[in-house]
């Protein structure tokens, strides 16, 4: 579980905002202010039988309560379909104390900004940080339809003409080499689904637009279904100790086994919370979190793996 204060939140407020999209606004039952956070931070929520991460979306300024959305997700493991069903006003939900890893850089200049569905939360409230800064920048907003682009109103009011729309029904689709192309210089942030990011991830490789620049969050596991594990050894970089990794396990079991105790949470690289460094090998990056220029000294060991002998710095 995660190594986070996890604090018992009362739903105040539950509404859908499209048909499939639940907005929940938390409060601590006794406290007058929740931990605070920053644009583009996310919290766990404690489901039955997980974990699930949503991010926060409503005014950091204002810390009586979080704001999260959730989409039913049909073909999901269970989790966004439990908060539907038992969410109401006057329940509880055990959440965590927000986390970022998809924070705005703070350098100013130019952002331009990728949402798709319900990736549209931590686009929108980095959207009303920018706006608030009078920065110069940019958002494109990927969608079915209107109608089934949650928060649209919210982030239309937000942005004004600075958003762009993307409604596939409407034969609009969002070309990620021409977005390359007009976002040259640009800090690049996107949330939204896997085809979303490897798009935009295709056309980075392929135009040289600079990985420091690109930054992005996913909440659902990358897709990699045909991927084949192999056994590996984990070196203590600070003991010299070996512990062999077999096919079948991941590295966060075995450290766990071995005592070297790490916080988690969702255990399918999306959360972040168990994050640790590594000095030399040949990683195998799995997680949905850790940015290119990360991926040279961190991992996650929920669900990364190396070949041959990794040496790790816990
Ligand atoms: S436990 Fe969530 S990324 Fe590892």
């Amino acid at each position: 579980m995660s190594d986070r204060l996890i604090m018992k939140l009362r739903v105040v407020s539950a509404r859908l905002t499209t048909p499939d999209v639940l907005v929940l606004d938390l409060q601590h039952p006794k406290r007058p202010l929740l931990p605070a956070w920053t644009p583009g931070a996310h919290v766990d929520v404690m489901v039955a039988g997980g974990v699930r991460q949503y991010s926060l979306w409503g005014d950091p300024e204002d810390r009586a309560y979080y704001r999260i959305a959730v989409k039913r997700e049909a073909g999901g493991r269970g989790g966004s379909k439990w908060i539907h069903d038992h969410a109401k006003e006057g329940s509880e939900l055990h959440v965590s104390a927000p986390r970022n890893h998809f924070g705005l850089d703070g350098k100013g200049g130019r952002h331009v900004l990728v949402a798709g569905g319900i990736g549209v939360t931590p686009i929108l409230a980095m959207s009303r940080a920018l706006a608030a800064g009078k920065a110069d920048f940019t958002v494109h907003y990927c969608a079915r339809s209107a109608s089934e682009a949650p928060l649209l109103d919210e982030l239309r009011t937000v942005c004004g003409d600075r958003l762009t729309t993307w409604f596939s029904q409407q034969g609009r689709r969002l070309d990620a080499n021409t977005l390359l192309a007009q976002a040259a210089g640009a800090e690049l942030y996107t949330c939204g689904p896997n085809s979303l990011t490897a798009a935009l991830e295709t056309a980075i490789a392929a135009q040289g637009f600079p990985v420091e620049l690109y930054h992005r969050e996913h909440f659902a596991a990358l897709s990699d279904a045909d991927f084949v594990p192999d056994s590996f050894e984990a070196v203590i970089a600070s003991s010299g100790r070996t512990l062999h990794v077999p096919a079948d396990r991941s590295l966060l079991e075995v450290l766990r086994d071995n005592h070297f105790v790490r916080g988690s949470s969702c255990e399918i690289g999306v959360c972040g919370s168990c994050e640790c460094g590594y000095v030399s090998g040949d990683v195998i990056h799995r997680d949905a979190v850790l940015d290119l220029k990360a991926r040279a000294s961190r991992l996650m060991p929920c669900i990364s793996r190396a070949r041959g002998t990794v040496t790790l710095d816990l």
